[in-house]
């Protein structure tokens, strides 16, 4: 079972890494100042101890071993013993617990001693040299001392023993702030879970983006988007209920009166006018709730899958398909332009759609022995479809609202549903194309023009 995402666990893995190097980090760092300090320290008593020989060289100057006192003083330690010698520039070695080298530079008679690392056998050691002038032997004196790093090392390195569990607590500390301080911060998320949880299931206004953290804004912001898909959606989905009862409502109102004619008067030839009424009214109710379905679909809010629709070959497929149909008319249906190549990106079936709509009305309104041409041409990057009959056409005023749902011009004869255009409209507009009118040819019929983005 795969786990749950917990920004908790999120928090602590990215700041394991870091922590840890800071602790390491640490360490050293404390190591290394520890280490400074001691060798301060160590230095300092080094220099006092050489000057404590000095001083007490100054009474045996020149003799052949140092007091008693002072090897005492020097050889009583056992865990880093120090080490001395006594020099006569003129007579050698004076005395001497080890054969410690000169200083590198001579210190001048009198200055304070001068520290320096030397190695001797070996063995790293820390070194205070100075000099002074022997007046009785007439000869200069260098006195060094020197120790070893042992002890220093041991100081420091039980600072860093001492100070890792310190800095160590301190890392936990933060850890444990960052966990509550999770829980603490998610708790600026309540108002908006409020907000969401006091809501009615059809309130879909946006949400109070003021209350929210900014950090969440992306979140709440996609969230509002999607509640105004969701309120659109809604909309339609009224509109389409109040379309469809609408629409069902005038031709059930006709169909019963016919049926009440019927029964009222049952004669043959009554009942037989009747039922044409009722055979022409359903029909038109099936028409006008298949008209509904599509102009639903068409809206849909989701994108359809588009491909490369070839429209010249959809057109005058189409157009062939429909000449027996309008040779039944006598209208004379024709295509015009050319057979394959005007390709746009689309859904095949929705443009067809638009296209059966567009015949349709033309095949409707051209009149007997009229003209319909079908026509596609490519302008550039746009492909037009152009629909044109002979029939009387559209006043021009009215074209701007030809493709409103349910709008006829007033003077025209109240034959379809009146969507046919709307759902030409919608289909053209998902395409990123348009819909226009014209005038037919010599000023006569309706030419309906769709223009599309060529692919
Ligand atoms: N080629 C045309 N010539 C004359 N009038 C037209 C033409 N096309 C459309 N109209 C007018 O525009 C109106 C709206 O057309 P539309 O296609 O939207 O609806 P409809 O044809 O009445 O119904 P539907 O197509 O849904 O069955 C029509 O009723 C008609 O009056
Ligand atoms: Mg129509």
């Amino acid at each position: 079972m795969a786990r749950v995402p917990s920004l908790r666990r999120r928090l602590l893995t990215i700041l394991a890494v870091p922590l840890a190097l800071a602790w390491i980090g640490s360490g050293a760092l404390i190591y290394v100042l520890a280490l400074h300090y001691a060798n301060l320290n160590f230095d300092r008593s080094l220099v006092e101890t050489a000057r404590a020989l000095e001083r007490m060289a100054h009474s045996d100057a020149g003799s052949e071993a140092l007091s008693p006192q002072v090897r005492i003083l020097m050889e009583s330690e056992t865990d880093d013993p120090t080490w001395y010698s006594v020099r006569s520039l003129q007579h050698g070695v004076l005395a001497a617990n080890r054969d410690l080298p000169l200083p590198a530079t001579p210190p001048a008679t009198g200055a304070a001693p001068r520290l320096e690392s030397v190695t001797v056998d070996g063995q790293s050691l820390r070194m205070a040299s100075l000099a002074l002038h022997d007046a009785a032997a007439d000869a200069t004196i260098i006195i060094s001392v020197a120790e070893g790093l042992r002890a220093r090392r041991a100081l420091a390195r039980e600072i860093l023993v001492g100070a890792l569990p310190v800095v160590l607590l301190l890392i936990a500390i933060v850890l444990a702030l960052v966990w509550v301080g999770v829980s603490r911060g998610l708790r600026l998320l309540d108002p908006l879970v409020e907000q969401l949880e006091q809501r009615r299931a059809r309130d879909l206004a946006p949400l109070d983006q003021d209350k929210v953290p900014s950090e969440i804004r992306p979140l709440t912001q996609t969230i509002d988007a999607l509640l105004q898909r969701l309120r659109t959606l809604l909309e339609l989905q009224e509109r389409f209920i109040a379309d469809a009862a609408h629409q069902l409502r005038t031709p059930l109102a006709g169909l019963r009166l016919q049926a009440e004619r019927a029964l009222a008067d049952p004669r043959p030839e009554s009942v037989r006018a009747a039922l044409a009424h009722v055979e022409r009214l359903s029909a038109g109710a099936g028409r006008a709730a298949g008209q509904l379905l599509t102009l639903a679909r068409t809206q849909a809010g989701e994108h359809p899958a588009f491909t490369r629709v070839d429209l010249a070959h959809l057109a005058r497929d189409y157009v062939a398909e429909r000449v027996p149909d309008a040779l039944s008319q006598h209208i004379d249906l024709g295509y015009e332009g050319r057979h394959t190549g005007a390709v746009v990106q689309g859904d095949a079936v929705m443009l067809r759609e638009a296209l059966v709509n567009l015949v349709d009305n033309a095949l409707n309104h051209a009149g007997e022995h009229g003209s319909v041409t079908v026509s596609v041409a490519q302008e550039l990057r746009t492909v037009v479809v152009a629909v044109e009959d002979s029939g009387p056409g559209v006043a021009e005023q009215w074209w701007p609202r030809l493709g409103e749902r349910f709008f006829r011009p007033p003077e025209a004869a109240r034959v379809g549903s009146g969507l046919g255009l709307a759902i030409v409209l919608r289909i053209a507009e998902r395409h990123g194309g348009t819909l226009g009118f014209a005038h037919g040819h010599n000023g006569r019929g309706l030419r309906a023009i769709v223009r599309l983005p060529a692919s």
